[in-house]
């Protein structure tokens, strides 16, 4: 081989090699877009989450890491004891947790573990996303008939860390099956007639002959009560909520009862919704 010869076999190397260098930074590039799927997949167990993971342990307030703790523990209380801790903004004699029992961290009666994983969501009384925030201002301003939280506030932001303590380790997005109410399917038209004997013998014990509540339980209805925009006044969250829940530990009517005695309880005098407030 002369030495033309070996300057052209030189070259074609040298492009040989750039141009595979080349093709390799193509096919890299090309495949940048599916990566974080392929990591995702790669994961536990894959995109969709395996019902396994999701698994009911909250952990207690007073873990929480130390910065947050002093957050989330007044979290708590102004769930456990609103009367108290956030008085300023409850117009009736309700708590969160006569409706959220044991600050949401009971698994029934409406749950507050894995909140934080489930907003923000679609609602259909905002026909928009809606956060955490604005969702905890609803009970505010009807289940408690009181008004809303300045967002930056103290109360707000303590609400907000104690549902994400408390929804920690499960995966965003998941599906929580013990979120929400369960509504009842029935036939049956609701008697208010024969609700008002099933209270009378049922619920009057603990909630009072009046309804307006004692010692022992709050009211359900009159002044001291959720408002008429509240969830609770929907005669599907207040039949199911009585029929899994009530009485308290030991729930004991049918389906067709919980909705007589709802249809009776719903349309009892109670505090009217005034938006703005
Ligand atoms: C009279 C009963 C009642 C009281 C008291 C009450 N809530 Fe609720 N809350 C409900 C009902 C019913 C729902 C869900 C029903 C619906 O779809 O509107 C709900 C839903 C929520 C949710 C959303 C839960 C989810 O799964 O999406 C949060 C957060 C919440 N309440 C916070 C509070 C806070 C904080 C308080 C006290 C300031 C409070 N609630 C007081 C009845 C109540
Ligand atoms: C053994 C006593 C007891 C009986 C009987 C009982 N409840 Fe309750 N109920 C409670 C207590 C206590 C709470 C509040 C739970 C808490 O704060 O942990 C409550 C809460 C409620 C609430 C949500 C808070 C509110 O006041 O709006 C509704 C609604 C309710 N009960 C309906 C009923 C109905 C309807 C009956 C009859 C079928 C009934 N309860 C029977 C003890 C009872």
């Amino acid at each position: 081989m002369n030495s033309r010869g070996i300057i052209f076999s030189l070259v074609l190397v040298v492009v040989l090699i750039l141009a595979g260098a080349g093709l390799l930074a193509m096919l890299g590039f090309m495949a940048e877009p599916s990566s974080p799927r392929a990591i995702l997949a790669g994961g536990s167990g894959g995109p969709s989450l395996q019902a396994s993971q999701v698994v009911f342990d909250p952990p207690r307030p007073e873990d929480a890491p130390t910065d947050i703790r002093e957050g989330v523990m007044l979290g708590y209380h102004i769930l456990m004891d609103t009367q108290t801790y956030a008085k300023q903004y409850v117009g009736n004699k309700l708590n969160c947790r006569n409706c959220h029992f044991n600050a949401g961290r009971e698994r029934n009666t409406l749950s507050l573990v894995g909140v934080a994983v489930k907003y923000p969501k679609y609602r259909e009384r905002q026909k928009y996303v809606t956060d955490l925030v604005t969702r905890t201002q609803g009970c505010f301003k009807r289940s408690m008939n009181g008004k809303a939280l300045p967002p930056e506030g103290k109360h707000m932001q303590a609400l907000m860390a104690y549902y994400h303590w408390i929804s920690k380790g499960l995966p965003m997005y998941a599906d929580v099956p013990w979120l929400g109410l369960k509504k009842l399917k029935s036939e049956h038209k609701p008697n208010p007639a024969a609700g008002k004997q099933i209270f009378a013998q049922v619920c009057a014990r603990c909630h009072g002959d009046d309804g307006l509540g004692t010692a022992i339980a709050p009211p359900l209805w009159g002044p001291e009560s959720f408002n008429d925009g509240a969830g609770m006044h929907k005669m599907e969250n207040f039949s199911a909520f009585t029929h899994h829940f009530m009485p308290k530990n030991n729930p004991t009517l049918s389906v067709d009862q919980a909705l007589d005695v709802s249809a009776y309880a719903t349309s009892q005098p109670r505090p009217h919704f005034q938006a703005g407030k």
